[in-house]
């Protein structure tokens, strides 16, 4: 018989990569409409920017954008970090800006994952100088351990042990995005260096 995690390899997997689902996709999309419900009871009147950062949130926010009733607009931003180690350089640059102003609106950063925080703590830093309403963070996974800058998110799916996850919009080297559930990904040591620079 063939395992779910021999189809998944074969599906996705390249020789010498491994990914083993620890999150399931029907966990993640009952931890999602809890958090869209949270977030409509925290602002239950407001209108809601929800800014998904490119790519790795995109499917996060739009199950996201789905589960919040009333009025919900959606932009994005995409930031790159220098550096392609599976460890971050800690310098972030923006690569793709906001279509519109955030001034006076009520803004919730959506995001795959809080690992060192230095990603989104540019990201609140620059937009919190376009003066939102109120400027808040979702992330669909948070890595605590990993914390170098003292960034926290309002709203967060699961807590993970520091492990190299992929699927639900996480990637390595631009693959394993489209994997249904978020799992761990094993390579052999020599092929570690070609992470994606996201
Ligand atoms: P931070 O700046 O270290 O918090 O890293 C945030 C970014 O690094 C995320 O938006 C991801 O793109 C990437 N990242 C961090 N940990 C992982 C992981 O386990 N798998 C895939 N990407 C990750
Ligand atoms: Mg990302």
């Amino acid at each position: 018989m063939v395992t779910k995690q021999k189809r998944i390899r074969s599906a996705h997997g390249r020789p010498g990569e491994k990914v083993k689902i620890f999150i399931t996709r029907d966990r993640i999309h009952r931890r999602i409409l809890e958090i869209a419900k949270q977030i409509r009871q925290d602002f239950p009147e407001e209108p809601l920017l929800l800014v998904g950062v490119l790519k790795g949130a995109v499917f996060f926010l739009s199950d996201l954008a789905r589960g919040i009733p009333g009025e919900v607009s959606l932009d994005f931003i995409a930031v790159s970090s220098y550096g392609k180690d599976t460890k971050t350089s800690g310098q972030v640059r923006l690569t793709k800006d906001l279509d519109a102003s955030i001034e006076g609106r009520t803004v919730i950063v959506v995001e795959d994952i809080l690992d060192t925080g230095m990603t989104l703590q540019y990201l609140l830093r620059i937009l919190e100088q376009r003066k939102p309403k109120r400027l808040r963070v979702a992330v669909l996974l948070d890595k605590p351990e990993r914390r170098i800058a003292a960034v926290q998110a309002d709203y967060v799916g699961f807590s993970i042990p520091n492990e190299f996850v992929v699927g639900f919009g996480l990637d390595y080297a631009e693959r394993y995005r489209n994997l249904q559930g978020v799992g761990v990904l094993s390579l052999k040591a020599q092929e570690k260096s070609a992470k994606s620079a996201e």
